[in-house]
């Protein structure tokens, strides 16, 4: 087959992006454009600011990634895009900018789930072994996901009510770090020292985790130490938070590799830039004899190169659009 150069183009959430990647391994050229600054001072993403963002962005985005990569569109084999799950507003202006781009250019339109991308951003750095596990662990999602073969995707279990980087971001806010407070609060625990009791959720024989109960445990802390006057050792409850979210995810991940013969894990999404839980990741690996991959902290966080790797294979397993796809603002993996 000749070699396929895929325009991936990303814009579920607050990062308009826009990637050209070579035969869903090899990444020529992306750019992100961040709107991290602008939603600060709101403390998280405001749906509205979000999507215009993303119209003034995104034909500047798509120009400079051509232009980086020293092609035009002619060069270009197919369009991947995100059509879901995210923000509505925010997935309608990347889908038109690539059904504009299909229309005009005669290109595939390639339909990429939010979360295929990030377990393909592994495949930017590693060829995928199966059985696959991967940890899915992002602002929106915790799941764990199994994978027999390229783009087959069986769900074992998630979370029962907040994402774990939903739930990093409302726990950092209460210990008084700014948004986005994951990567904060990963750092601020290098500081501290496991000493505050905090449960461990959902510690069961199932693959699902919970997390709401864990922020408001860690909620309610702050506001008895509020009022009794302590200090709140903040490093202290930062480790304390972190060393529970890692038992809670490797638990389930360790029962998974026991279970279903695993070979190859891989972690995907924001979270994944979690040192802590890299670490548990890596021990756990070791331990097992299973393969492990998490992508660089550049591949994890939202990007458009993972859709563009994703789209790749979507295209192999002949998972083509047409002017018709819509965005969707919540869709299951499959
Ligand atoms: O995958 P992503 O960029 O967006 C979604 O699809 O949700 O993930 C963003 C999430 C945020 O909640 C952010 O706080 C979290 O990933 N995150 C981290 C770290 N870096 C990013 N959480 C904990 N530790 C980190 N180092
Ligand atoms: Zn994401």
């Amino acid at each position: 087959m000749k070699d396929m150069y895929i325009l991936g183009i990303e814009s579920s959430c607050d990062e308009t992006s826009v990637s050209i990647v070579k035969n869903g391994t090899e990444e020529i050229a992306t750019i992100i454009s961040s709107q991290i600054d602008i939603h600060k001072d709101y403390g998280g993403v405001v749906p509205e600011i979000a999507s215009r963002h993303h119209v003034k962005n995104i034909t500047i985005v798509l120009e400079e990634c051509l232009q980086k990569a020293n092609m035009t569109m002619n060069d270009i084999d197919a369009i991947a895009i995100t059509y879901g799950p995210g923000l509505i507003g925010s997935l309608l202006i990347g889908l038109e900018a690539a059904k504009t781009l299909s229309f005009i250019y005669n290109k595939p339109l390639i339909p990429v789930h939010h979360i295929a991308g990030h377990i393909y951003a592994n495949s930017l750095v590693k060829e995928l072994e199966f059985p696959l596990l991967a940890v899915v662990v992002s602002g929106g999602h915790t799941e764990l996901i199994e994978m027999k073969k390229h783009y087959s995707f069986n769900k074992l279990g998630g979370t029962l009510d907040d994402a774990v980087g939903e739930c990093y971001d409302k726990v950092a806010r209460v210990i008084g770090l700014e948004y986005p407070g994951g990567p904060k609060l990963d750092q601020l625990s290098n500081e501290g020292e496991d000493t505050y009791k905090l449960p461990i959720p959902l510690n069961d024989n199932s693959y699902n985790f919970s997390f709401s109960g864990l922020k408001s445990a860690v909620i309610n802390l702050a506001h008895n130490e509020e009022q009794r006057k302590n200090e709140l050792r903040q490093a202290d409850l930062a480790k304390s938070f972190q060393n529970v979210i890692v038992k809670s995810i490797t638990s389930k991940v360790r029962k998974a590799i026991l279970e279903r013969n695993i070979k190859h894990i891989i972690v995907a999404g924001g979270v994944a830039a979690n040192k802590a839980l890299r670490k548990g990741m890596e021990d756990l690996a070791n331990e097992l004899k299973a393969d492990l991959s998490i992508p660089p902290i550049k591949y994890c966080t939202d990007n458009a190169a993972m859709i563009a790797a994703a789209g790749y294979y979507a295209y192999l397993d002949k998972r083509i659009g047409d002017l018709n796809l819509n965005s969707k603002s919540q869709d299951i993996l499959q």
